[in-house]
């Protein structure tokens, strides 16, 4: 397969994960470069599910190898918890799991900063996962972060974590909280030290060399376009560039060695945490949630729902030069009598086809609908694309037209063999 970078085109969530599994078969390598633990890849093989948060999912394929570029922010406790629970289902990791000394370490004082500067907002929170993404990327952009391969200096580390500790102590007095224990985030920092020394690498001359080596590659990305730094709906977004060129800068692998973009997309809309969502919509958000679905892998949040925004979809082919499109969660639509999508919003009662670039112009939209007759059978078990109810085919056609892009993968459930090639 073509160096493929596959994207969010939505607020996250789309099953990133699944597409990433079912395409890793056909790569060498899968690479993350952005995001940290707030991501939350579910897999399903056989009997037995997989929730992963920062080791790339292609690890559950025993012949690849992963990477964690220098643009993800690691929480190094919990990369451990993570390895550690693969290990124990029976996952080799050695000689196929490598870590960027490059990358960010996310620390105790970043997670502690996330939760009272967010709830400190009250109504105008972002309604992060308090996993620490937001403070440990200041602390990269204002040079003062503590990096993978500091971990693997002991002394260095020390006295870095130990000034470090002390800023952010007094932080978080000021914000009403307690203080941290250097003594402990130590001790936790060097036990993690210990399990992840042997996967430590300059990354980025190892994906080089396995370039040379015509090795090809998949850049998983994590989040999505609208929770983007730069592109997506700001303040409500994460803190790093979930868009396809956040792949190179967080991984060391330059644009004329990428081949392809592929962006996933659920048949519906959803969002967790704070912000606009114009095609929200109760009716399929308690159909949906009604069903066990659309709670957050990484939260257990209930996700807001709705309508196929196909405004938004068009920004983030834009933004991310999608080629082509997986769409997830088709099986979500079963047995609706009509179906919805936004094809244009309203702003003060004057149409526009294109996201504003101002939350508070994007606050005000109001979506204009068109509407799809459903199919009443159910979709999950359906294995071949010819097969789908005719009327569910016609509403993937038109998201495709709707959106300029070829549609090539459509998913009717987790597992890897519910996935079919258009
Ligand atoms: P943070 O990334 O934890 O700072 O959260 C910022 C915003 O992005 C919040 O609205 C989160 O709910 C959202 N977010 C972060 N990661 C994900 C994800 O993997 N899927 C969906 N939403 C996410």
């Amino acid at each position: 397969m073509a160096n493929t970078i596959l994207v969010g085109a939505q607020w996250g969530d789309e099953g990133k994960g699944k597409i990433i599994d079912y395409l890793t078969d056909k790569v060498d390598m899968v690479v993350r470069s952005q995001g940290g633990a707030n991501a939350g890849h579910t897999v399903i093989i056989g009997k037995k599910q997989y929730i992963l948060h920062l080791i790339p999912s292609g690890i559950l394929r025993p012949r690849k190898k992963c990477v964690i570029g220098n643009g993800v922010v690691i929480d190094a406790p919990q990369l451990v918890k993570e390895m550690t629970g693969l290990e124990r289902k029976g996952v080799r990791l050695k000689g196929r799991f490598f870590i960027s000394d490059c990358a960010h370490l996310v620390l105790p004082y970043h997670k502690a900063l996330d939760a009272a500067r967010d709830v400190s907002k009250g109504k105008k929170a972002i309604g992060t996962t308090k996993r620490g993404i937001g403070p440990a990327y200041e602390d990269k952009v204002a040079r003062c972060g503590i990096r993978m391969g500091d971990l693997m200096k002991p002394e260095y580390f020390e006295a870095k974590l130990r000034e470090r500790v002390k800023v952010n102590n007094a932080v978080l007095k000021a914000l009403g909280e307690k203080p941290l224990s250097f003594a402990k985030i130590h001790a936790e920092c060097m036990k993690a030290a210990r399990k992840l020394a042997p996967y430590v690498t300059n990354t980025v001359v190892l994906l080089h060399k396995a370039l040379e080596k015509k090795a090809s590659m998949l850049f998983e990305g994590a989040q999505g376009t609208f929770l983007d730094i730069d592109h997506g709906t700001y303040p409500f977004v994460t803190s790093s560039n979930a868009t396809s060129g956040g792949a190179c800068t967080g991984s060391g692998v330059a644009p004329s060695r990428i081949d392809k973009v592929l962006g996933v997309m659920k048949a519906y809309t959803t969002r967790v945490g704070g912000g606009p969502l114009p095609s929200a919509s109760d009716d399929i958000s308690d159909m949906l949630h009604n069903m066990g679905r659309e709670f957050g892998a990484t939260t257990g949040r209930p996700r807001r729902c709705g309508w196929f925004d196909a405004v938004a979809v068009r920004h983030a082919v834009m933004v991310n030069g999608i080629d082509d499109m997986a769409v997830t969660n088709l099986d979500g639509l079963d047995g609706l009598d009509k179906i919805k999508v936004c094809v244009a919003y309203k702003i003060d009662g004057k149409r526009t086809n294109y996201v504003p670039s101002d939350i508070d112009s994007f606050a005000k939209c109001e979506p204009v609908y068109r509407s799809f007759p459903g199919w009443q059978t159910p979709t999950d078990k359906i294995t071949r694309y010819k097969d789908l109810p005719l009327n569910a085919r016609k509403y993937l056609k038109a998201l495709a037209e709707l959106t300029g892009t070829r549609m090539s993968i459509v998913s009717v459930g987790p597992a890897r063999d519910q996935t079919m090639v258009v």
